[in-house]
């Protein structure tokens, strides 16, 4: 869902947006019509995430906005929160592009203003270079930085071959260095309240299943919960993402373990949270056109009814996502994958979503919309 690469006039728009309030009164608009909560308070959100409340929190309601490179910006993790996420994560963030002084990697990192709070995922495989980061994170962040995640979960060979993502799932002494460093520099900064989470898979490849081992010496470094995709490396998404497996992680360490994979739909995200025995649950492609899903998943884990997603609710959320875009600053062209996902459930949802592909401004985009909603009466 990358965007084209940005000119310097857009890099003006994001920051401008970024320092507006056009997405909270977007929000403020659209909100309701969609069937999502705003302000967010709604949902609990109330005092810092500390290590001690991280567990609370989960309990409170484990469901979270997984973080997912090229997708989970901020216009994405607000629709995540209204749809009732527990935390929204940040895209993946370098942080040999935070030692470079990269002004793509802090926007990556910068919160919208309307966002209560970021949980910000960090990748690399340089300690210093995780040293340094910490406290230009947790100063940009202040009281909003949830907590720092570390990825040692992505397959992607770009990331692998310099050492960082899945590839510390074989080299464990540095990714619990990694871990080691970041407690110490939060302790060094004044944030040592702050959780620091790592987030695995099960192995590289199915010969060699390491994440209960990993997982222990992931919280024995210092880890305050470990997040764990139960798919191999090797299988990027493909096959199935095993649960036993998943379990495994949970059983082997006391902190709290964020099961990831497949959580696809409410019922399966209550599935996989329970069968796991996890205490949290990551929804990542299950999000896709599908904001309700966390609300849903939410009431479903304690024994209410989902409430059902009518196609105008759909398009309402798609108009909102698509004028929280513009109103954060992102680049439109995300709104075409945004269109293929949310149009799924209306009648006719190929011929619409063929049209969409035509879209090329806000204004493009909000006309199908008023189309749409024409034709369903
Ligand atoms: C497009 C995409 C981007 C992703 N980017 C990240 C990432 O940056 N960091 C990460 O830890 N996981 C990333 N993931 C993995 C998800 O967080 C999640 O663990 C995985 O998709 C399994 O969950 P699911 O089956 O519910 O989608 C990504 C997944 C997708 C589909």
């Amino acid at each position: 869902m990358r965007g084209p690469r940005r000119t310097e006039a857009a890099h003006e728009d994001l920051r401008a947006a970024a320092a507006s309030d056009a997405a909270a009164r977007v929000m403020a608009e659209g909100a309701e019509a969609a069937g999502l909560a705003w302000p967010l308070a709604a949902w609990g959100v109330h005092e810092p995430v500390t290590c001690a409340s991280f567990a609370e929190r989960l309990a409170a309601n484990p469901f979270l906005m997984a973080p997912m490179a090229g997708v989970t910006d901020a216009a994405y993790r607000l629709m995540a929160r209204a749809g009732g996420a527990a935390l929204a994560y940040s895209e993946m963030v370098s942080v040999t592009g935070i030692h470079y002084k990269s002004e793509k990697t802090w926007e990556l990192v910068d919160p919208n203003p309307a966002e209560p709070e970021l949980a910000v995922q960090l990748f690399g495989a340089d300690v210093e270079h995780f040293r340094e980061a910490v406290p230009l994170v947790a100063e940009r962040l202040g009281e909003r930085l949830a907590l720092l995640d570390v990825n040692m979960a992505c397959p992607v060979p770009k990331v692998t071959k310099g050492g960082a993502g899945s590839a510390l799932l074989d080299t464990p002494l540095l990714a619990a260095d990694i871990v080691c460093a970041i407690r110490e520099e939060l302790e060094r900064y004044g944030r040592s309240e702050l959780p620091v989470t790592v987030k695995i898979r099960i192995g590289r490849v199915p010969e060699r299943v390491v994440g209960p081992e990993f997982a222990r010496l992931m919280a024995a470094a210092g880890a305050s919960a470990v997040a764990v995709h139960g798919r191999f490396a090797s299988q990027m998404y493909r096959g199935e993402s095993d649960l036993a497996e998943v379990r495994r992680v949970v059983e082997a360490t006391d902190v709290p373990v964020i099961a990831s994979g497949d959580a696809l739909d409410p019922e399966r995200a209550v599935r996989l949270l329970r069968e796991s025995g996890s205490a949290g649950c990551f929804v990542a492609r299950g999000t896709y056109g599908n904001p309700w899903v966390f609300g849903n998943a939410r009431a479903l884990a304690v024994g209410e009814s989902a409430v059902p997603v009518t196609p105008a609710m759909r398009l309402a959320a798609f108009r909102l996502h698509v004028r929280l875009l513009v109103a954060t600053g992102a680049h439109i062209a995300r709104a075409r994958s945004l269109a293929g996902w949310y149009l799924r459930g209306v009648p006719e949802a190929a011929a619409w979503r063929e049209r969409a592909m035509h879209c090329a401004t806000l204004e493009d985009y909000l006309a199908l919309a008023d189309e749409l909603e024409a034709s369903l009466g």
